[in-house]
């Protein structure tokens, strides 16, 4: 009888198996409770001399204490295998949904307004955001001292006044002229600078587009024409504008441009100051001091140049009140966006 229980012991200790309906197997030949080796040898305890039944007692518990351990054991490292090699993986589990992000407000318009400009001839022009006081001011008519510098809060670099964030597109023109040859369409898109107090209505980085066109007898008409074409594009068909005179020191006659929006709401009246127009941008003919200054004479060639806020221009395409929501990159603002990219 010990020999017996010995020998189970062995078998016990000698098995090994990573496959669960062996370990299940195992387990109802040994410890199974009708027939099982281990119950086998408790029911036969009776039949046991008495001088042996404590030892036989004794390692009859060792073994199954054994056998028990065994099982648990050899069970779980079978499980944590099985899902290491991924078979434990529910293939009829709904997936993980995976998002495209949509773009930003300001792309989508600034793309649409480039788009516009392009199928009439305007090419696509960009320069540096650090910039020099040349092309920001002086060659703009904006000599030193000159009072227009304060319509713009500029960020200069400490120390040195010469190098500055450029406070508009316009630096841009500059470089296009003093590089190119009339006759010029081109439009600017790109980020600005304003050392001024965030609100909602105002920001310190914020994006224009400028549009410039010199040839030989550009006139305000030319000007008009382009305006009214791209606000109709924008805004749709039945689309009015309106021109205002104005100041800018790099174009004479200036204008600033009003958009008709209506007044069929109270936000109507709110958003338009009850008069139904809104300011969308500043343009006019440049000025014959700024030509000269990039080296095209002004007897010959004349142009016009327009520039407009695309935050602003946004605004009025979504409704938008808040400027600051722009630059927060919040997740459930952006992604109300259409987007261009498939979902
Ligand atoms: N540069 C002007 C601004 O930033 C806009 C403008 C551009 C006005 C071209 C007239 C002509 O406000």
């Amino acid at each position: 009888m010990l020999e017996k229980i010995d020998e189970l012991k062995a078998k016990v200790d000698a098995f090994h198996s990573d496959d669960k309906e062996q370990i299940e197997a195992f387990r109802i030949e040994y410890m199974g409770a009708k027939n099982g080796l281990i119950n086998n040898l408790f029911k036969a305890f009776r039949e046991v001399p008495a001088d042996q039944k404590k030892e036989f007692g004794l390692r009859l518990n060792l073994l199954k204490n054994a056998a028990e351990e065994k099982i648990k054991n050899l069970k779980e490292s079978a499980e944590s295998s099985a899902e290491s090699q991924g078979s434990g993986i529910d293939l009829t589990l709904p997936g993980e949904p995976y998002n495209l992000g949509s773009r930003h407000p300001i792309s989508i318009v600034k793309n649409e307004i480039v788009s516009i400009f392009n199928k009439i001839g305007f090419n696509i022009s960009e320069g540096p955001e650090i910039e020099d006081d040349w092309h920001n001011f002086t060659a703009l008519n904006l000599p030193e001292e000159h009072p227009a510098r304060d319509m713009q809060d500029t960020f200069f670099i400490e120390k040195d006044p010469d190098v500055l964030l450029r406070t508009h597109t316009s630096s841009v023109q500059i470089r296009y002229m003093e590089n190119n040859k009339p006759p010029i369409r081109t439009i600017s898109p790109g980020r600005v600078f304003r050392n001024e107090a965030i609100s909602a209505r105002a920001h310190c980085i914020f994006h224009q587009i400028e549009g410039l066109y010199i040839d030989k007898n550009v006139s305000f008409a030319d000007l008009k024409q382009t305006l009214l074409f791209f606000v109709r594009e924008f805004f749709g068909k039945d689309s009015k504008i309106r021109l205002r005179p104005s100041y800018f020191p790099f174009t004479e006659p200036s204008a600033e441009v009003d958009v008709y929006w209506g007044l069929n709401s109270e936000a109507d009246y709110r958003i338009t100051k009850g008069t139904g127009w809104l300011e969308i941008m500043g343009c006019g003919m440049v000025d014959p001091s700024v030509l000269r200054n990039v080296g095209i004479d002004p007897e010959v060639y004349t142009g016009y140049a327009f520039g407009m806020g695309i935050e602003r221009i946004a605004m009025l395409k979504y409704q938008i009140k808040d400027l600051r929501m722009y630059f927060e990159n919040d997740i459930r603002f952006l992604d109300q966006f259409q987007s261009s990219l498939v979902r």
